[in-house]
């Protein structure tokens, strides 16, 4: 509701940002959590807050450099209404954090995932309860690794039975038992880490009488236009899932043997696109969207599909021969 307080987590990542032009959109003020000094300019640059021009009292920022320290979001939660927590790793960023077959840096693996995601998430609950007084709910992004393991994306078996009908449907109640570390490569580690954050999150709000209540936004792969890139990271991440599967899941991802794609080409579905998944984390904060409860979003789109979506949007390249090819479809693992 328009002038109503959110503190946003991950606005400078590609959801979150997404997420923040949505919130400024519907008039809500905005404090966005950044990790450096240096993100905020570049947040204030960027081409879809120059065109809204928010004012200095509807986008405010604060600095919370570590999430997983201990009373870290204290300050951020204070007066405001809503909290939308996007803020999760989701590519090791340091080269210890690698996996492989080094003991320790497999325990670091779990380090910068699983320990760093499920404090965000413990370490935000509690600064609400604690500091913030006036929060009503709080929106948490999961995804669905939260509801089907890893394998149940990548087999090509079980998404055949799926296709057929004969599996069994997996929805927004959907709970996957956490994977047990060590993680060989950077995707086990991450899936564990949304399977262990949202796992710590409903048996905090399951068991302490609060103020507020939990929506947790389950999606899966998110693609999308990303003002905030500034190479093609997010790009390869997308392509490597689209296109015929190298050795290992990328630079830097350790273990060459590890990649469970290899060989594969795996297809569109289990996509959602990026804007579509911004205004569901703004649309839960409606008052009357019922709390404690969990959604997922998806589309079941299949390579099929892109052939008249290319034609339409694309003629050159169609015409050109460009696209039109298709290869074989099966789910995709976000
Ligand atoms: N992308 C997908 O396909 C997908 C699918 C399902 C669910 N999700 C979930 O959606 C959320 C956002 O993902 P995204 O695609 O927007 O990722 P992203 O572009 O990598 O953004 C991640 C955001 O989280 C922040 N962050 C990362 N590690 C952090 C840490 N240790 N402490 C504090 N902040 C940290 C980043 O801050 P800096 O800018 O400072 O690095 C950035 O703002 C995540 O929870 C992710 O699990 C994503």
């Amino acid at each position: 509701m328009a002038g109503e307080l959110v503190l946003l987590t991950g606005g400078t990542g590609f959801l979150g940002y997404t997420i923040l032009v949505d919130l400024l959109q519907h008039g809500y003020r905005v404090r966005v959590a950044v990790r450096s000094h240096e993100k905020i300019a570049k947040m204030w640059a960027a081409p879809s807050i120059v065109a809204l021009d928010p004012r200095a009292t509807q986008l405010m920022f604060v600095i919370v450099p570590d999430m997983a320290a201990p009373g870290a979001y204290d300050e951020a939660v204070q007066d405001v209404d809503f909290i939308i927590h996007t803020a999760a790793p989701l590519h090791a960023d340091h080269a210890s954090a690698v996996g492989g077959s080094d003991p320790q840096k497999v325990q670091s693996l779990e380090d910068a995932f699983v320990t760093a995601c499920v404090q965000g998430n413990l370490g935000i609950l509690h600064s609400a309860r604690d500091k913030g007084k006036s929060v009503r709910r709080i929106v948490m992004t999961s995804s669905t690794v939260a509801i089907a393991p890893a394998d149940f994306f990548s087999d090509a078996a079980a998404a055949a039975q799926m296709e057929r009908g004969e599996e069994v449907i997996r929805g927004p109640e959907t709970r996957v038992p956490v994977p047990e570390p060590p993680y060989n490569s950077q995707l086990p580690a991450y899936c564990a880490a949304k399977t262990a954050s949202l796992e710590a999150a409903e048996t905090f709000v399951n068991n302490h009488a609060l103020r507020f209540d939990l929506i947790s936004i389950m999606p899966s792969l998110i693609f999308g236009k990303d003002e905030l890139a500034t190479g093609t990271d997010s790009t390869r991440m997308l392509m490597y899932r689209l296109l015929p599967q190298p050795a290992s899941n990328g630079p830097g991802d350790g273990d060459a043997a590890s990649n469970p794609y290899q060989g594969e080409i795996v297809a569109v579905g289990n996509a959602v696109l990026c804007t579509d998944v911004a205004r569901a984390h703004v649309r839960a904060l409606d008052p009357d969207v019922k709390g404690n409860q969990s959604f997922v979003l998806n589309t079941d789109a299949r390579w099929e599909d892109t052939v008249p979506i290319t034609k339409t949007h694309f003629p050159s390249h169609s015409t050109r021969g460009c696209s039109g090819r298709v290869v074989r479809s099966g789910p995709l693992c976000p």
